[in-house]
């Protein structure tokens, strides 16, 4: 099938767009300077998509060292899968697919033993999304959420470690 969006790493003439997105598809937000800090640390896995010359979706991570999810008590290299969401009227046409298989070749680049990422448990199309490109639940986290709701941790191995 024929892509009709294309990936590329976020800019900061983007950030606009980038924060409307977050806020139009996620009740997890943030200020400009958030995503600013995030992109000046890691820029190679901060992605965005462009669809009909519009920002359509984007996807940003950090990579962090600390416990590994997978292997007790070892301490690890983790890519954490931040904040990923793409515009409603752009959503079942492998935007985030895409998104999130780019993000994980850069991430590999950081020799990161592992990946792991939280979601909403409610959230059906991103757990979805997450097991098709290898990430497992890891452990619930009660009340991970403002509202109250329990996340899920979910994890990739990766490569190296
Ligand atoms: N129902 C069931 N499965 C779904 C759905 C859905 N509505 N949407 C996506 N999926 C699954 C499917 O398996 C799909 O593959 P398929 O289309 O071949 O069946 C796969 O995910 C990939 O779908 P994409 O088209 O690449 O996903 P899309 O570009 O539509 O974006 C996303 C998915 C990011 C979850 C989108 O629905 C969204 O922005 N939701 C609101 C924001 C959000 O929940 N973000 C994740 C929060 S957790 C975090 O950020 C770490
Ligand atoms: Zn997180």
């Amino acid at each position: 099938m024929d892509r009709n969006f294309t990936i590329r790493l976020f800019e900061e003439k983007d950030l606009r767009d980038v924060v409307n997105i977050n806020r139009v598809c996620l009740p997890e937000n943030y200020d400009e300077s958030f995503f600013l800090e995030i992109y000046h640390h890691f820029p190679r896995t901060f992605l965005v998509a462009t669809v009909d010359s519009k920002i359509g979706g984007y996807l940003m991570c950090r990579v962090e060292t600390g416990f590994s999810e997978t292997r007790s008590f070892r301490i690890t290299r983790k890519g954490h899968v931040v904040s990923i969401a793409v515009l409603p009227e752009y959503r079942r046409r492998g935007i985030a697919n895409a998104l999130l298989t780019d993000a994980l070749k850069s991430l590999s680049e950081y020799s990161i033993g592992e990946c792991y990422l939280e979601v909403r448990i409610s959230n059906k199309p991103a757990i979805q999304l997450y097991k098709n490109l290898g990430f497992s639940n890891s452990r619930q986290i009660v009340a991970y959420y403002r509202d109250g709701e329990d996340a899920y941790l979910m994890v990739k191995p990766m490569g190296s470690s």
